[in-house]
């Protein structure tokens, strides 16, 4: 039987993958090196590096007619490499781009991030998919980095959600950064020009504190009681549960409708609390390449 989704396993949290998927009765039909292939079409599991819905598979005798058959469908492909690589790279070499990835500047929309993609399933078996859940298979973003302002790399986290979004606060807007010791979330969202409202317990580095676009107040993140808001970013370190119990106030008040928190873990991750922030309305939950045991709660009205 041929799956109706595939999910790109990160390497480091593959139990932790397997563990959500099997706790909301994904029936996984083959696990190959770097994904597993669900029978249903109905889950967005916050582990995966990568998520192909809606499946299909394709037949074909030989690497030219395989190549004519997926020009058939569309001029431009992406090829993810698992099984059976070096005939599915063969057929891949007319189909995909051949530009080296370049540095990515953010903030814009990643491109090829709406080209198809496709794997081999066995010599004479294609499986692809046009709804590929970011914007390159395995995760990867390869940003333009800043290495000297910012007072860490946080920021990638940052860039990589608002990137997997496609959105991203506009000059002017009003965001709020919980939980923004040393300051590099803050100095990513004063680079984009909006104003900063920065709160944490510790100060910001000396230049973020003098910054014309931020309000850096000390104190208790969870303090702050909902108010008018165009984003609500949030990377304080506590339990899940007390997030959750946070952003359904701001929900409920009905101030802002764009959230991007990180969740953090310690020990095992409860699939439970993932699927109670994934529950939440216009929501998505993402393991970011760029982040380590914890995921991040997104919250748009696109979604
Ligand atoms: C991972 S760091 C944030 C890094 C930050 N996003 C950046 O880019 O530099 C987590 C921060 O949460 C802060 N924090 C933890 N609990 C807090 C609370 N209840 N209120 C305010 N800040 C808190 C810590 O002081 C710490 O600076």
């Amino acid at each position: 039987m041929n799956p109706r989704q595939i999910v790109i396993h990160p390497k480091e949290f593959q139990k932790e993958l397997l563990d959500e998927l099997k706790y909301q009765g994904a029936k996984v039909l083959n696990s190959t090196s770097s994904a597993f292939w669900i029978e249903q079409d109905r889950f967005e599991p916050a582990w995966a590096d990568c998520v192909w819905r809606d499946v299909k598979s394709l037949e074909f005798d030989s690497i030219s007619d395989a190549q004519k058959k997926l020009r058939s469908i569309a001029p431009r492909w992406r090829y993810h490499g698992d099984i059976l690589n070096r005939r599915g790279a063969l057929i891949a070499e007319r189909l995909i781009s051949k530009k080296k990835r370049e540095p990515f500047l953010f903030p814009g929309l990643f491109p090829q991030a709406s080209d198809p993609a496709f794997t081999l399933a066995d010599t004479n078996l294609i499986l692809y998919s046009h709804a590929i859940s970011r914007p390159t298979i395995d995760g990867f973003i390869p940003f333009q980095e800043n290495r000297e302002v910012p007072p860490s790399r946080a920021y990638l986290k940052l860039w990589e959600a608002l990137t997997i979004l496609g959105d991203w606060p506009k000059p002017g807007e009003l965001v709020v950064d919980l939980g923004s010791s040393p300051g590099s979330w803050t100095w990513a969202l004063a680079e984009l020009k909006a104003q900063v409202l920065s709160l944490d317990r510790a100060d910001l580095s000396e230049e973020l504190m003098r910054h014309p676009q931020v309000e850096f107040k000390r104190g208790d993140a969870f303090s702050l009681k909902p108010t008018q808001m165009d984003w609500v970013f949030s990377d304080v370190i506590c339990f899940p549960e007390k997030l959750l119990e946070y952003v359904q106030t701001w929900i409920d008040s009905g101030f802002c409708q764009r959230f991007v928190c990180n969740i953090k873990l310690t020990g095992e991750a409860d699939p439970g609390v993932i699927e109670k922030f994934q529950k939440l309305p216009h929501s998505r939950v993402l393991h970011l390449l760029n982040g380590k045991h914890e995921l991040t709660w997104i919250c748009h009205p696109k979604l």
